[in-house]
């Protein structure tokens, strides 16, 4: 430690204070346990087994404090210098692991998946995460970014509302070619709102507690296309204003997706998830069966269900989002054993047919939830197939589907977001 250090009671850790700790195992949300004195703090930028100096940045009173790495006293073998200018303490909180090689941040993932396996769903079983094609880097085909006071677009800095700027100059790393240049030179307009001032922020534009402290800054949503458009979204502009559709390509046809609607954001994760689907269903005798697309989005699942039911089953597709739902419609429309329900899973699952063989669910982060998981096996499917974004919701939804007479059978898991802490699973669940 050098001057500016303090070794101080770990009571009285405050923002700002830098201790010397031993990084232990990686946790969910793209952070490491670490502790001070017996208390925990939850690092970012450490890795697991390596010794660090460690800022304070936030520190709740009687409980855990945060910090991030800002020296490496003893490192992994395996860390490397992060390529990204934004990737710094106090910087961009969108990548958590650019300071690890693309295998050893697939092991992190794999370890959060299994630990969130055991802890909540009481399974202790083998993970590992594939590396999906092209790289760690310009892959993310949409990103939702901050217009701040100054004019800057680009994402926010961790537990902060302060926006990181990019531009083609110092760009963001993980975004589609072409959309740090389209941040740059986009027009704001007329009706999207600046915040009059920075006055209301936070003075030292870092870590201010959750969400709820974040000033309404104007949001525009980024979109390179499958079609090889650029597009820029501004979802607070006020009045009726057309969004565009685009064309997205997977599993070999076209799609119609709306330019700031749902669509996986890595290029290679439509086919591998949909691959990832249709193989937990193959050695499953399907032609005529009857089948739910839950969370349906614009139909990708369903074309591979419609697939695997072929023309003599159903596939029933439940999509919330209304724009979603009408283009699934039209996506859909080769099939006739596909039909589209606009409504939310929660509510029209009591009106769907009772009996259904297959269910392949893909909810958003909060996951499916215990009740929609028991309404689900209630109706006693062969199979159900539970694509997930969180892998605690995973394993909480996997807990449910055990206690209602379900096991978990296969689990894969897909690195559909290098750099990012972030994972997906595709999970097929048979009667027990
Ligand atoms: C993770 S996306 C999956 C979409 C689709 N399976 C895909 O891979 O393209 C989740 C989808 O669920 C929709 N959604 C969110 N909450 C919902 C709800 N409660 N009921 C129905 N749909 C919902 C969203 O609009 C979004 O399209």
């Amino acid at each position: 430690m050098n001057d500016t250090e303090v070794a101080k009671s770990a009571d009285d850790l405050r923002p700002g204070d830098r201790v010397e700790v031993e990084i232990g195992p990686v946790a969910h949300g793209g952070h490491c346990v670490a502790r001070y004195q017996g208390r925990v703090v939850f690092v970012r930028l450490g890795l697991p087994g390596e010794t660090a100096v460690v800022e304070i940045t936030e520190a709740r009173r009687g409980s855990f404090c945060r910090g991030e790495v800002v020296e490496v006293l003893r490192a992994d073998p395996r860390r490397v210098e992060a390529p990204c200018s934004h990737f710094r303490p106090g910087g961009c909180g969108g990548c958590d692991f650019q300071h690890a090689s693309g295998d050893l941040q697939r092991e992190l993932k794999a370890s959060v998946v299994r630990e969130q396996l055991s802890r909540l769903a009481g399974l202790d079983r083998p993970v590992s995460v594939e590396e999906l094609p092209g790289g760690g880097f310009g892959w993310r085909t949409r990103v939702r970014w901050a217009l701040d006071p100054e004019g800057r677009i680009g994402p926010r800095a961790v537990r902060s509302h302060r926006v990181e700027g990019v531009n083609p100059t110092e760009p963001c790393l993980i975004a589609a070619p072409g959309l740090n240049e389209l941040a740059a030179t986009v027009e704001v307009p007329s009706g999207v709102h600046r915040p009059a001032s920075a006055g209301s922020q936070h003075r030292s534009g870092r870590q201010v507690r959750g969400r709820a402290a974040r000033p309404e800054l104007p949001e525009v949503v980024l979109t390179a296309a499958g079609d090889g458009r650029r597009l820029a979204i501004w979802p607070d502009q006020p009045g009726t204003h057309q969004v565009p559709t685009v064309t997205e390509h997977a599993i070999g046809r076209d799609f119609s997706v709306a330019a700031d609607g749902f669509w996986q954001v890595h290029p290679a994760a439509a086919d591998t998830l949909s691959g990832a689907v249709a193989q937990a269903l193959t050695d499953l005798e399907l032609i005529g069966a009857s089948s739910w697309d839950l969370y349906g989005g614009v139909g990708l699942f369903s074309e591979v269900l419609a697939e695997a039911v072929g023309e003599s089953g159903t596939v029933v597709s439940v999509e919330g989002d209304r724009t979603a739902s009408a283009l699934a419609v039209q996506n859909m429309a080769i099939h006739p054993q596909v039909s589209v329900v606009l409504g939310s899973v929660e509510k029209v699952i009591d009106d769907l047919p009772d009996t259904v063989d297959v269910v392949v669910l893909d909810p958003p982060r909060a996951g499916a939830g215990p009740a929609l998981c028991e309404q689900i096996a209630a109706r006693a499917p062969a199979v159900i197939v539970y694509v997930a974004c969180d892998p605690a919701a995973l394993g909480r939804d996997t807990a449910a589907l055990m206690a209602a007479g379900y096991r978990l059978d296969t689990l894969r898991a897909f690195d559909c977001f290098p750099q990012t802490h972030h994972v997906e699973c595709v999970a097929r669940f048979l009667p027990a």
